[in-house]
């Protein structure tokens, strides 16, 4: 007997490597250097523990416009791909904020309310930086955990990213995700953005 099988409710994760944002690299790390020596406290309260988190106003930097070009040619994307109706809303960067995760640094399990793509750019990205994890979102599953041969897809509880520079990541806002601690000896520093819609 062979049945047929359907799956149903998918999670995307996406990623594009970025050719042309990389040669600007050291003039968005050396920006962001500054913006924290001008407010080294920055932003708190949110992810990021052990790092410095700027305020989310990098979508109004032109410096970082490339990237802003980017995340939002990668939500269209994503909209073509699930059918969004463009005709009646767009999608836009609502925010964005750079992070700098120095040895030890690393972010808590957290997820983006309120918008509906977020995603994050990797400008520096040393070896053992510290992966994003991505948590299962169907928690329901971890009731009974049977022992498998091999994990698959049908089984992992976290996916693992590691960070590589010149990459965009685009997920789901809700997807509950973290960063492992920074183990190298430099910093790891990103660009995260959220995209939300509206009615055109
Ligand atoms: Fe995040």
């Amino acid at each position: 007997m062979k049945g047929t099988r359907e799956d149903w409710f998918p999670t995307s994760v996406w990623y594009f490597d970025l050719d042309d944002i990389p040669a600007r690299h050291l003039e968005m790390i050396d920006d962001l250097r500054r913006l924290r020596e001008e407010d080294e406290i920055g932003v708190t309260g949110r992810s990021t523990e052990l790092g410095w988190h700027s305020h989310v106003d990098l979508h109004e930097n032109p410096i970082f416009a490339p990237i802003m070009r980017a995340a939002l040619d990668g939500g269209m994307e994503v909209a073509a791909h699930q059918d969004w109706d463009l005709d009646r809303v767009e999608i836009f960067v609502i925010n964005s904020w750079g992070i700098i995760n120095p040895k030890y640094g690393y972010n808590a399990m957290h997820n983006h309310p309120s918008s509906v793509l977020s995603g994050v750019y990797y400008i520096k990205a040393p070896e053992n930086c510290g992966d994003i994890v991505f948590r299962d979102p169907r928690e329901v599953c971890q009731m009974v955990v049977l022992p498998t041969k091999k994990q698959n897809r049908w089984t992992y509880q976290r996916v693992f990213y590691r960070p590589k520079e010149g990459r965009l990541l685009i997920f789901p806002s809700w997807l509950l995700h973290e960063v492992k601690p920074n183990l190298s000896e430099e910093e790891r520093i990103c660009v995260s953005f959220n995209i939300g819609y509206r009615q055109k």
